[in-house]
């Protein structure tokens, strides 16, 4: 059976104490739902430490890693700090990072090794620009991000790995996908896994979506039988929204 993830994608909000605060609220509200489903939260570095340490009802995730061991890297977090302040999640390929610090699929298997070596579970995003949908290219951009940067693992790492689809055009936007769209690309990604590891992998493979998911639009997503969870961006902010949408499934 996989797991069913619902994954907060903070990003650059909440300074340290808005952050335990939301955190704090959450562990109140998750405490009430009889829910099986494993809860993420995506802090900025600064948090990963504190916000790790007050409740076991999620874990916690850092939202990038260094593609370096360590040593003169200015400015840079490796995989080894990361694991020293209890995370046991790095989301890595988020559109945001490949769009705005050029990060591509080969720097994104560096650090996908990185994370797997030290034994933190990697999210691993991928999803289309609307003009490669609208053009009919979005299954083999996909494919593409999916094969370039996974596709080198062992079956035991493998089995370490979340897949977050996150069409760009629906990120922040407003704009969701359909349920449809959704379970047309995860059924997609799943076959993909399918073919080049085997069945086992793929059926236990957690495909989660990620793009203007919330309360009100959760529930439908969730319901399609490849769509495993969300990755939740702005409505991560709020601890009513954020937990209506764990409650969705
Ligand atoms: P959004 O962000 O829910 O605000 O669209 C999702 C994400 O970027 O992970």
């Amino acid at each position: 059976m996989r797991k069913k993830i619902v994954a907060g994608n903070w990003k650059m909000n909440k300074n340290l104490s808005e952050g335990v605060v939301l955190a704090n609220e959450l562990v109140e509200k998750i405490g009430a739902l009889s829910t099986d489903v494993e809860v993420i939260l995506g802090v900025p570095f600064t948090h990963l430490e504190k916000v790790a340490s007050i409740s076991d009802k999620f874990s916690v995730s850092a939202q990038n890693c260094s593609a370096h061991i360590s040593g003169a890297y200015t400015g840079e977090i490796s995989t080894t700090m990361i694991v020293s302040t209890g995370a046991k999640y790095v989301i890595l390929g988020h559109s945001e990072r490949r769009a705005y610090h050029s990060e591509n699929n080969s720097d994104l298997a560096k650090k996908v090794d990185l994370c797997l070596n030290d034994n933190l579970d990697v999210i691993y995003c991928c999803g289309e620009l609307l003009l490669e949908r609208e053009s009919g290219n979005h299954f083999e951009v996909v494919k593409n991000q999916i094969e370039e940067a996974l596709f080198h693992l062992s079956e035991d790492d493998m089995s370490k790995v979340v897949i977050a689809y996150e069409p760009v055009w629906a990120i922040g936007t407003g704009v969701t996908a359909t349920s449809d769209q959704a379970q047309e690309m995860h059924a997609y990604i799943r076959s993909l896994f399918a073919d080049k590891y085997g069945s086992d992998i793929a059926q236990n493979l957690s495909i989660l979506y990620g793009g203007s998911c919330k309360p009100s639009n959760a529930e439908d997503i969730f319901s399609k039988s490849d769509v495993d969870g969300g990755l939740i961006g702005g409505a991560s902010l709020n601890a009513n929204d954020f937990s209506q949408i764990i409650n969705a499934f």
